[in-house]
């Protein structure tokens, strides 16, 4: 092992960055012995395998060379994305397309700028902590709103920071929101573009879950509803298709993508030119409609087995929601129990969950967990939370 001792003097802004207890507990997913609730992955079972690789030998017989060099951004994906966007509201063309690695390197991008160190940004009080990192993690001043469990974002909170304070930009999760699995009501969404204009304050639309809807109203994009410009729609593929293929994409307007794409180049030149055209491929053969319709019925078994074994081992002490699509339940429990207290208990009883104080923006939320259902067999639930109410019984 290479190690060196030498007296490094790191950038302030590294300083800022903290790490994510979320990579230390993806090890225990792949544990035998240990039932993970703590994952944020789509079913492993459902990832078309064999179809992705056929897509990309038909890409390397065809293309040869092409695919494996650096070339601009691939304009028949961005079409087949523009056109998908259209179809969900949002009026855009091929121009209005940019490919990034995910809805992280998004987020890396528009905070870049929009954000300076010591600017305000506004995001919600439990969130992903890629927004955290997004956001606090370049030295941007965060202030955050309560996220209601089934209406989503409290505007009216964002408003009243939108008066009291010059924020530059704003982070918001419509749809199947992480950590809480909720969807933000129509109504909330066209206030959101309310504010954006009448604040000039850009909104990021941090969209990774949508598609993942098994349940309820498929509610439109609040890019949709934007006339203004200030709202910023980020897609991925990583939920609908394949997280490792590191796929997805910005709406932004014509005017800003010379800006977008010189940040985007300080990053990193550009998004795998052999993963845009297998996707590409992947999606004019019309095979996605079909993969999410098998990810989503295997995810709504997996979401009512939880849902079930819950209501068996805790329906006295606990309150949950109940997810309509995405990956994620978030659950309470009494207000003295402490998640992060009781995790090392729970991994030896083997269960491991995420705390909900690892999302938590400006601290709390101790007596919160976030549940995975996505990617755990459907007969692992019941034992999974009896060892969880275990632990729980203890602290009682
Ligand atoms: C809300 C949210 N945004 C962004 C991401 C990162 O997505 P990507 O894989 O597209 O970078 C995640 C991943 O879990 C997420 O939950």
């Amino acid at each position: 092992m290479l190690t060196h001792q030498a007296p490094y003097r790191f950038s302030q802004r590294s300083s800022y960055l903290e790490r994510s207890v979320m990579r230390d507990l993806l090890k225990h997913a792949v544990d035998p012995n240990i039932i993970s609730l703590a994952g944020g992955l789509p079913a492993s079972e459902c990832l078309p395998l064999a179809q992705l690789k056929d897509c990309m030998n038909t890409v390397l017989e065809r293309d040869g060379t092409a695919a494996l060099q650096y070339a601009p951004p691939y304009v028949p994906l961005r079409q087949w994305i523009a056109d998908y966007m259209n179809r969900r509201g949002v009026a855009c063309d091929v121009s209005n397309i940019f490919i990034t690695n995910g809805n992280q390197q998004a987020l890396t991008i528009l905070s870049r700028l929009f954000l300076d160190m010591g600017d305000y940004a506004v995001i919600e009080d439990a969130v992903f902590t890629g927004v955290q990192q997004g956001t606090k993690g370049i030295g941007a001043k965060v202030l955050s709103i309560p996220t209601h469990l089934q209406t989503g974002a409290d505007v009216d909170e964002l408003e009243d920071l939108l008066q009291q304070y010059d924020v530059r930009m704003v982070v918001l999760i419509p749809d199947f929101h992480n950590p809480l699995g909720v969807s933000m009501s129509e109504s909330k969404r066209r206030y959101v573009v309310e504010l954006a204009e009448r604040y000039a304050v850009p909104v990021v639309e941090d969209d990774a879950y949508s598609p993942l809807r098994f349940s309820g109203e498929t509610l439109k994009p609040i890019r949709a509803y934007d006339e203004s410009g200030y709202v910023f729609y980020i897609g991925s593929f990583s939920k609908m298709l394949a997280p490792g293929l590191r796929l997805g994409w910005m709406v932004i307007p014509d005017e800003l993508m010379a800006k977008v794409t010189v940040i985007r180049e300080s990053i990193d030149l550009e998004t795998s030119t052999l993963t845009q055209r297998t996707v590409h491929e992947f999606l004019s053969r019309g095979l996605l409609d079909a993969h999410l319709q098998q990810l989503n019925a295997e995810h709504q078994i997996r979401a009512n087995a939880l849902m079930n074994a819950l209501d068996t081992h805790l329906a006295d002490i606990a309150a949950w929601t109940q997810p309509e699509g995405g990956l994620f339940a978030w659950a309470e429990l009494p207000e003295e129990l402490n998640t992060w207290e009781m995790l090392p208990e729970a991994i030896a009883n083997g269960v491991v969950y995420i705390p909900g104080g690892a999302f938590a923006t400006h601290g709390g939320k101790l007596n919160c967990l976030r549940l995975n259902f996505s990617n755990v067999k459907p007969e692992k639930f019941d034992e999974g939370l009896r060892r969880l109410r275990q632990v729980i019984q203890k602290h009682l």
